[in-house]
């Protein structure tokens, strides 16, 4: 069972120029999964917050895009906060683990590169639920 310290931050390549920067991502090079979806979390009102959900098989790689956000990493015991505010810094999470996005400023985008495609019998989005799915583990 995946654990909060499971969760890591990439640092992800990029190509610099005086006229903008590239950040090029490659499934099981940059991160440690095929992608097979990416979608984006955009116009999302200042202060908001996303997410609050777990997944039984996805692994992502999250990236504030644009802006920053924080987020609350949960494993049903311990918790981290994690505050993504660069385009080239990817956090990193396995499965397993409730996640929420807070403090989104406003502008800010969310990227996200998953391992598997929308599936919506993959989340839990009870916490209570996830929660009795991760005792007895250790
Ligand atoms: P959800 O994952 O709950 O969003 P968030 O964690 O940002 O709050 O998804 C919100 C809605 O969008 C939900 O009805 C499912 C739908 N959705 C898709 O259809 N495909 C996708 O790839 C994603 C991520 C969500």
């Amino acid at each position: 069972m995946s654990t909060v310290y499971d969760c890591s931050i990439i640092q992800l390549p990029r190509i610099q120029s005086t006229s903008g920067n590239i950040t090029p991502i490659y499934g099981n090079v940059n991160v440690p999964f095929e992608i097979a979806r990416v979608y984006y979390l955009y116009d999302v009102p200042g202060g908001e917050t996303r997410g609050g959900h777990a997944h039984k098989n996805l692994q992502q790689l999250i990236v504030a895009a644009s802006g920053s956000f924080d987020v609350l990493l949960d494993d049903g015991i311990n918790k981290k906060v994690v505050h993504l505010n660069r385009p080239y810094m990817g956090l990193y999470m396995p499965n397993m683990i409730w996640r929420e996005l807070l403090n989104f400023s406003s502008g800010g985008i969310c990227l996200v590169l998953a391992s598997r495609v929308y599936d919506e019998s993959d989340y839990y989005r009870e916490y209570e639920e996830f929660k009795l799915q991760t005792q007895g583990r250790l």
